[in-house]
């Protein structure tokens, strides 16, 4: 399974370093949140905090923006190394629309559900997105507790696409830890989030290595 870390959970005062230690233990995606204060209870951090990063790591970014009317911040979040920005399909009006822009910028497309929406709100845009991002979390904070039924999110998801023929990644973001990896990876999850599971450990490093390892 691939990982991306969500600096969240990071030292805001030397986020180069926890960075380089994330990119030593082989991370995939460092996972950006972006909180409004609106469309979730907590606010984060902008694009300023992202771009400060350009020239301390590769690592590509994958933005989750927990925001009203994304469509106004997207471009902000475009740069060389932005491969997914993820949108809420609660927070957009025109969904579609939305994802049309991020593509027309290059990047990839994402789209997340909160845990009280249904995977069946995303049956007229699974053709149209790279990537579904199930909420395992209600969003706003790090350090919450695995919600399972985003589980069965996932099962369904990953039989949709298989029986569809279509090719949209599925991530799942929130509470995910070592003792959970296992099953996240069987249900069919090719992205995992972890935030606090990555920064709150003592080696930092080695428990990216040791997340990324889960099968
Ligand atoms: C929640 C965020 C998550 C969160 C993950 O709103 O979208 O990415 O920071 O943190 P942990 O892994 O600590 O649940
Ligand atoms: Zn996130």
């Amino acid at each position: 399974m691939k990982l991306a870390p969500s600096i969240l959970s990071a030292d805001f005062s030397a986020l180069a370093d926890d960075v380089k230690k994330i990119e030593r233990g082989g991370a995939d995606y460092i996972h950006v949140d972006v909180m409004d204060g609106h469309f979730v209870p907590n606010i984060s951090f902008g694009a300023a905090v992202m771009k400060s990063l350009l020239g301390h790591t590769e690592i590509p970014f994958d933005v989750h923006l927990m925001i009203e009317n994304p469509d106004q911040y997207i471009d902000d979040f475009v740069t060389e190394q932005t491969a997914f920005i993820t949108v809420h399909q609660e927070a957009c009006r025109h969904l579609h629309r939305t994802l049309q822009h991020i593509r027309t910028k290059g990047v990839k497309t994402g789209v997340s559900i909160n845990p009280a929406t249904p995977v069946s709100a995303l049956s007229c845009i699974l053709e149209e997105t790279d990537m579904v991002l199930i909420m395992s979390v209600n969003p706003g904070f790090g350090g919450q507790k695995f919600i399972p039924s985003a589980l069965k999110k996932v099962r369904e998801l990953d039989q949709i696409r298989r029986e569809q023929n279509l090719h949209f990644l599925i991530e799942i973001d929130g509470g995910v830890n070592l003792e959970n990896a296992e099953e996240i990876a069987r249900a069919g999850t090719d992205i995992a989030v972890a935030g606090s599971a990555v920064f709150h450990a003592e080696n930092v490093e080695e428990r990216v290595w040791a997340l990324k390892a889960v099968k």
